[in-house]
């Protein structure tokens, strides 16, 4: 489903914000406030129920909502979210490919700044260099947002830590222990718990969209054995409204996007004050390889390693790995 908050709301969201004042309600009644049959009524309430909504039907009496499904609906997000531009439009699927595929398809048919693509799974969720992102369903937070900043190419790269940014306010204000793993890896407590995937497209030399893609683990229990990652609810030992932590997120985003359109040097600053990497022994792999030590981010988002010859090395893109024990880690 999509979605536009500006648009007149269609039926079932309007039986839906009936049904939410709590009280049994004829089918009657709600004809009437609409102006549309019993009939046509009757059928809204069976989409509600397809998506997961209980109402029960008693016949004379009329209708009750006895439980919302934890699915991230617009409807459900409008009411919670502050922000201006970011989510005003929102694509919803319970099952995509990747989120990112389908923001980038919707960009490319010129969707505006600040749409939202949301699933509840991903049947090929991706991280870089085509790894997997696990997507357990109504688990975790996979969006995926269309920014349309007016930079050149060469300024994108900063985009990414705008997704790490965000979850990383998030968590240090829940008391976390969270370092973030330049470029796109949010880790809490040494686990992994968040990545960022930055796609764009370009005109000539300037960008013509981003597609800011973020994985959050919010209520997992467990993970495959293969990952070392956590979940919001793994380190607070609470089930969290996806919903809140989504709101959340989007008004930090937005602060942030703000933000980076006038100037970078704060976001780097944060990454380097919270980074997984710096001061310690790293190993480049996947393009470049090199040994060295992560000494700083540059100002246009480049880690730089010393290497073992000394010499300053600007790496842009690739895998870092901290030497010891072969082992990431954030102690
Ligand atoms: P790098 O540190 O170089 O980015 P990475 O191993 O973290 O390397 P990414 O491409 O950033 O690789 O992220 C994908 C990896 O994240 C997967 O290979 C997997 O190990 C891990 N992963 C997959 N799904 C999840 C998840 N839901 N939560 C945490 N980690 C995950
Ligand atoms: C990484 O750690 O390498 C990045 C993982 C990014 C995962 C998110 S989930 C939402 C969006 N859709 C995708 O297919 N990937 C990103």
């Amino acid at each position: 489903m999509f979605y536009c908050r500006a648009n007149t709301k269609d039926n079932k969201q309007r039986i839906l914000e009936i049904l939410k004042q709590g009280e049994l309600v004829s089918g009657e009644a709600i004809s009437k406030e609409l102006g549309i049959s019993r009939n046509a009524v009757w059928k809204q309430v069976q989409n509600l129920k397809d998506l997961g909504y209980e109402i029960s039907a008693e016949t004379k009496l009329g209708y009750l909502l006895t439980s919302v499904p934890d699915f991230l609906y617009p409807f459900e997000i409008w009411p919670h979210l502050k922000t201006k531009k970011l989510g005003q439009a929102i694509y919803w699927d319970y099952e995509l490919t990747s989120t990112n595929d389908k923001a980038r398809e919707l960009a490319r048919q010129n969707a505006l700044e600040g749409t939202l693509v949301l699933a509840e799974t991903q049947s090929k969720g991706k991280g870089r260099r085509g790894r997997n992102w696990e997507s357990a369903p109504a688990q975790g937070i996979y969006m995926s947002l269309i920014l349309r900043p007016v930079a050149p190419l060469a300024k994108a790269s900063p985009y990414t830590f705008l997704g790490a940014y965000a979850v990383l306010r998030f968590c240090l204000l829940r008391g976390l222990l969270t370092k973030v793993k330049w470029p796109n890896d949010i880790y809490v407590n040494g686990k992994k718990i968040s990545g960022v995937l930055l796609e764009l497209s370009a005109t000539g030399q300037d960008i013509s969209y981003l597609v800011l893609g973020i994985g959050l683990n919010v209520n997992q229990r467990s993970f495959p054995v293969d990952i070392c990652a956590t979940s919001l609810f793994l380190e607070t030992d609470k089930t969290c409204s996806r919903n809140a932590v989504l709101t959340e997120l989007l008004l930090y985003l937005e602060e942030g996007y703000k933000r980076l359109s006038q100037d970078t040097t704060w976001l780097i600053e944060l990454m380097k004050e919270h980074s997984l990497l710096l001061g310690k022994e790293v190993v480049v792999s996947g393009g470049l390889e090199l040994e060295g030590v992560a000494e700083d981010i540059a100002s246009d988002g480049a880690l730089l390693i010393r290497a073992k010859d000394n010499e300053l090395v600007k790496v842009y893109a690739g895998d870092v790995s901290v030497r010891e024990k072969n082992k990431v880690s954030n102690k």
